[in-house]
């Protein structure tokens, strides 16, 4: 649970607009009906879960919020400002970072130079590359991340070396050097070992500390329900429910959410890993 000097600090009282609006998004593949209406509402400073079957279109929504799918219909709000359609890096200098299910290190970089990228991502990363990436600021600042991570020790190694937790947080440490105010992560615990799970908890919450709002896409049922403020449920395309996590794991609806599925294997996990499947 959470503890309430968090709720208390006066970066994280949630204000009347939500910083994140999402309102009736519908997107469809073919004849694959992905999104069917999809509406949400992430307030400042919480830590809002975002949970649902295998297949109910979290990973879309996150995809159309931060610009690297379209909608078909509705609206993206972001701080009041319509963002509907506008491409990822302005999304991304609005101030939303994002990790992905999958995650997208450079493998054949260090550790150091994936993070120097992240630093150069208004220009052109290989002609940062080429200039030999990194001014002793940069480089600190990335280091500074990387111990918060707790990945200052494989600061040289290779990414590609890195166990799959590692690249997670690496991937968390990426986004930081942004600042975003909004962090949404798509399935940050997927596959990754229960000590890292609470490495990143304690990570996200810290962060949250500091005013830090996070969108948290996750299976570990476990860690969404001690992490966040409020949890939404998808199914089949729409967000079916959203309240405080103890009143959604008692509602039918979320059972219903997961258990409709007829022959799916995906059921709630209480603890590990996840079901990490998809992109
Ligand atoms: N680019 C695409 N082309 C075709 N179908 C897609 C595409 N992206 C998503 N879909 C389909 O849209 C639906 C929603 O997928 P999405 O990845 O958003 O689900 P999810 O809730 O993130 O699932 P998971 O928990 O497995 O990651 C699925 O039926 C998926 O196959
Ligand atoms: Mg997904």
């Amino acid at each position: 649970m959470r503890s309430t000097t968090v709720s208390q600090s006066p970066s994280s009282v949630a204000q009347a607009e939500p910083l994140l609006e999402v309102q009736s998004v519908t997107r469809s593949f073919g004849g694959v009906r992905a999104l069917t209406g999809a509406s949400l509402a992430v307030p400042r400073g919480r830590i809002c879960g975002l949970i649902g079957p295998n297949g109910s279109g979290k990973t879309t929504l996150f995809n159309i919020i931060t610009g690297y799918e379209r909608a078909d219909a509705g609206r993206v709000r972001l701080d009041g400002k319509e963002v509907t359609g506008l491409a990822p890096e302005r999304i991304f200098a609005m101030g939303v970072g994002r990790t992905f299910q999958i995650t997208r290190i450079f493998a054949r970089l260090s550790v150091l130079d994936n993070m120097l990228i992240a630093t150069q991502r208004r220009e052109r990363w290989w002609r940062s590359m080429l200039r030999g990436a990194g001014s002793a600021e940069e480089v600190e600042r990335a280091m500074e991340l990387l111990r918060f991570v707790g990945l200052a020790g494989h600061a040289r190694a290779l990414a590609g070396e890195l166990s799959y937790g590692q690249r997670k947080l690496l991937e968390l440490a990426y986004v930081l050097v942004a600042d975003p105010e909004l962090l949404m992560l798509d399935e940050p615990a997927g596959g990754v070992n229960p000590t890292l799970i609470g490495q990143l908890a304690e990570r996200i919450r810290e962060l949250n500390e500091q005013g830090k709002t996070f969108l948290i896409v996750e299976h570990n049922m476990e860690l969404v329900m001690s992490l966040c403020d409020q949890v939404s449920v998808m199914s089949f395309g729409s967000v079916v429910v959203t309240g405080p996590p103890e009143e959604v794991r008692a509602d039918p609806r979320v059972l219903e959410a997961y258990l409709g599925l007829d022959d799916e294997e995906d059921d709630l996990v209480e603890s590990g890993g996840g079901t990490s499947g998809g992109r």
